[in-house]
């Protein structure tokens, strides 16, 4: 078996952060959200991986490399505009062969691994083995329709009337059937090759589609929101770890991992929060479920349930919560007012905000 990884992508909901940045290597818990899908991977015991890329294609080769760090060996495909989940799998054509694989899209994060998953689709051997979950608003996913026994017996994307509230996970296990469905696809209404039209395809050529119903937990990280949970949730099993220097004046409650060449003055800390390397908190109040990457000043401020990317300093803002913040982000004080801010900030930006 091999892996596909989807990368690519616009990610449009994220904006600004992915005008600048691939939104698969936004931090959760100080981890781009593609390294825990890498993890996953290797842990299935699966060794190649072809990874489809767009135009943030350097940064992801930068951070991935080789795939050798992970225990696998990735291979590179260049998808030349987002043309859907299914157009990733036609340019993977030749890569794939004749194997089954796994289809992760990178954004999508996925607690507990998916070895139950591999080993269901390597005993059953279906066309396909799609991954659900129960949602509250189906009409924003992918939904699938089960009968009695719970084959799937028909998919639609984001439709007016869902007909369960089934959404798809984007994690799905293929037979080379798959390709024989792609090359039939024509694009969708928006102008996509839709992965849901190939599986429904498949169903329709009277093809086994089976699927599992994940109570775990999964988010797509295309949002902030869910960002913000996706890091909640990993941090609710941080280990603790001091490596910098937190001063007699400062106290840290909970779990909290201080990196090296972190330091904390005058400081509280209720974890669970991680602090990067080389960042340093002063006079400030850091609250539970808070990520701040490496080379970051937090400075006379309360941060409190947010992520702030590498090189940000916040100084003499009063309480953030709720946020996400890019790179090299400055946040400096102007005059008065509010006590509470929510900010979705992209790299470079610059804000001035009232204390
Ligand atoms: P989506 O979140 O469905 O699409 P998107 O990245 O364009 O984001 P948005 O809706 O915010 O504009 O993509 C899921 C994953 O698949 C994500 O990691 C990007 C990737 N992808 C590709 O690699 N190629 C594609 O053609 C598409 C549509 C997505």
């Amino acid at each position: 078996m091999k892996a596909l990884v989807l990368a690519g992508g616009s990610g449009t909901r994220l904006r600004p952060i992915t005008h600048t940045s691939a939104k698969q290597l936004v931090p959760v818990a100080n981890k781009p959200v593609l390294f825990y899908g890498l993890e996953a991977i290797a842990q299935t015991g699966v060794r190649e991986v072809g990874l489809v890329v767009g135009d943030t294609h350097a940064e992801i080769e930068a951070a991935v490399g080789d795939g050798s760090a992970f225990g696998l060996e990735v291979t590179y495909l260049r998808q030349e505009a987002p043309l859907g989940l299914a157009h990733g799998v036609l340019i993977a054509r030749d890569f794939l062969g004749d194997d089954d694989f796994v289809m992760y899209l990178g954004d999508n994060f996925i607690v507990g691994g998916i070895n139950e998953l591999v080993d269901r689709f390597n005993t059953r051997r279906p066309a396909a083995q799609i991954l659900l979950t129960e949602v509250s608003d189906p009409k924003q996913f992918g939904v699938a329709e089960l009968d009695a026994q719970g084959r799937v017996i028909g998919l639609e994307e984001k439709p007016e009337r869902p007909k369960s509230d089934l959404a798809l996970v984007g994690v799905y296990l293929f037979s080379p059937a798959v390709h024989r469905a792609v090359a039939e696809l024509k694009p969708s209404w928006r102008g996509e090759l839709e992965i849901t039209d190939a599986i429904q395809w498949l169903i329709e050529e009277g093809l086994d589609v089976d699927s599992s119903v994940i109570s775990g937990y999964w988010k797509d990280t295309g949002n902030v929101t869910d960002m913000l949970e996706v890091n909640r949730l990993v941090l609710e099993s941080l280990e603790p770890r001091v490596e910098g220097l937190v001063d007699e004046a400062s106290e840290l409650v909970g779990r909290v991992v201080v990196e090296p060449g972190a330091s904390v003055e005058r400081s509280r800390v209720v974890g669970p929060v991680i602090l990067g390397a080389g960042t340093r908190i002063r006079d400030s109040y850091v609250g539970p479920f808070t990520s701040v990457g490496a080379d970051c000043l937090v400075s006379d401020s309360e941060l409190d349930y947010s992520i702030v990317l590498q090189g940000t300093s916040i100084v003499g803002v009063g309480r953030i919560e709720s946020s996400l913040i890019g790179h090299h982000v400055e946040v400096t004080a102007s005059v008065n007012t509010p006590k509470a801010h929510r900010l979705v900030l992209g790299d470079h930006s610059k804000v001035r905000i009232g204390t």
